[in-house]
């Protein structure tokens, strides 16, 4: 066991905790990251499947994301826009399939002045919301306690609406069923974006991709760092009191006066503390869990949609794979569609074995792409829910209630302990772009106390 001695130990070599070092050292602390996998990245994973560069985790940037097109730019990373010429699809309750250009679904003109209606009413709320203390909003008790579903329910009794517009937060956002989280953690997802209207833009919200992969972050942050990250360190025991802390992993003890858990809130409780944390922390981490959508990459030899003249986007509350897009990769002359199978589908999904599971999946895509879409040259599911150091995706949320109860306490440091991860973001929440904002913010408050 090699026993070393640091400014700031940093438990976790995702985008946060690489970014937090990076900030650190520039800050003339001395720093070592412990990382429990055999990789840099948490989330981002950019790998070669079958001769295909895939991202399997974290991908997209849109225009807002300052702290991570900041990053990019430091970095010397180029970006290149999704392929989103042509028309897009939607497939209807009855699964009937219609073209549309723009971001309101082709549904029956009563339903689209219901989503039209909806939009408004969150952009309004969301308005009045800071994703930094949602629960400061004067209403913030009242939203946690009603689920996202109920809420639409209040507001319209047009269900195609309702399904709509609950998808945008459900499905493609926290991954979890509309019913299973509150209108306050749902105004977050949307405030942390600027609004909603954001989050229904595909345009915006999925804007840029990275050349090499958006893993090249991670990769170029921990090659900065050199020496100083451990891989396969996984950290068992944080010992901690007013003179410091040791962080015991496999491989490496570090003594620091500073701690970052860089961790996604979930595996927190995964470490032993000695002493153990304040009961506030036991309590708050139990109230949060992960999404789970499972991500499907579809490559085909050619983009054969474009001839067709769809874009790629493609959009059904109803369908197994309830949106999915061009993800062609920079430079490579094949097609590729990815597509998002959330929540109870995404459950479904993997009760079935393996070759059903593809078989349901590419049924699915043909009914946007049609039959084309059946015989892809390359086929890959992500599955993070069995990954241990993730165990879900994209990221975690509260509970019904959670956030208005305990959401203050989230980021408050215990000790020489400090919290960093996407998941504890307000702007940029469960993005890339939040896990570097923390990083920056994580980093900043250690330097402060530090007097360095
Ligand atoms: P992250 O989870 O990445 O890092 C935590 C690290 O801690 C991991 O490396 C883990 O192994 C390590 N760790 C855990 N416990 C440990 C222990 N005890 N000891 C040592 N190490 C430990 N975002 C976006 O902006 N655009 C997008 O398009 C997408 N799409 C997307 C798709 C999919 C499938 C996923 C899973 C996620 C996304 N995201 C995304 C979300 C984005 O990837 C995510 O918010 C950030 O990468 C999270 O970075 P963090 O560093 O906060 O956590």
């Amino acid at each position: 066991m090699q026993k070393i001695e640091r400014d700031v130990v940093v438990i976790g070599a995702g985008a946060s905790g690489l970014t937090a070092a990076s900030e650190l050292r520039k800050a003339g602390l001395t720093v070592a990251v412990l990382e429990a996998r055999d990789r840099v990245g948490g989330r981002l994973w950019t790998d070669d499947i079958d001769g295909a560069t895939l991202e399997i985790g974290g991908q997209w940037v849109s225009p807002d994301q300052d702290a991570l097109i900041e990053t990019l730019e430091d970095l010397g990373l180029d970006t290149y826009e999704r392929y989103r010429e042509g028309l897009n699809v939607y497939i209807g309750p009855t699964g009937e399939k219609r073209t549309f250009e723009g971001e309101i679904f082709p549904v029956a003109a009563q339903t689209e002045q219901e989503i039209v209606t909806l939009i408004e009413k969150l952009d309004a709320l969301v308005a009045e919301i800071d994703p930094d203390q949602p629960w400061a909003h004067p209403l913030a008790k009242d939203l946690d306690e009603i689920s996202f579903s109920r809420w639409l329910e209040t507001q319209t009794e047009d269900e195609e609406a309702r399904e709509n517009i609950g998808m945008f937060i459900a499905g493609a956002m926290l991954t979890k069923p509309a019913h299973a989280f509150s209108a306050l953690q749902a105004l977050l997802m949307a405030a942390s974006a600027g609004s909603f209207s954001n989050l229904v833009d595909a345009d915006f919200i999925l804007d840029k991709r990275v050349v090499g992969g958006l893993q090249q972050v991670p990769l170029l942050l921990a090659e900065r760092l050199g020496d100083d990250v451990h891989l396969n360190s996984p950290v068992r025991t944080l010992r901690w009191g007013s003179d410091g802390v040791t962080a015991i992993s496999e491989t490496v003890e570090v003594s620091a006066r500073f701690a970052v858990l860089a961790v996604p809130p979930i595996l927190i409780s995964r470490i032993s503390y000695e002493p153990p944390l304040p009961r506030r922390q036991q309590q708050l981490h139990q109230h949060l869990s992960m999404g789970f959508v499972i991500k499907v990459h579809a490559v085909y030899s050619t983009p054969f949609w474009r001839t067709n003249g769809l874009s790629g986007t493609a959009f059904s509350p109803y369908e197994l794979v309830h949106e999915a897009y061009d993800n062609s990769y920079h430079g490579d002359p094949r097609g590729t569609l990815v597509g998002f199978v959330a929540d109870e589908a995404a459950d479904g999904v993997f009760a079935l074995n393996e070759e059903d599971r593809k078989q349901a999946i590419l049924e699915s895509l043909s009914h946007y792409y049609g039959d084309e879409a059946l015989t892809p040259e390359v086929f890959y599911l992500s599955d993070w829910g069995s990954e241990e150091w993730t165990r879900g995706a994209y990221a975690a949320s509260f509970d019904m209630g959670g956030l208005a109860r305990y959401g203050a306490d989230l980021r408050t440091p215990v000790g020489p302990i400090h919290f960093s991860c996407s998941d504890l973001a307000g702007k940029g929440y469960q993005h890339v772009d939040g896990a570097i904002r923390m990083g920056i913010e994580t980093a900043a408050a250690i330097v402060e106390r530090a007097g360095a």
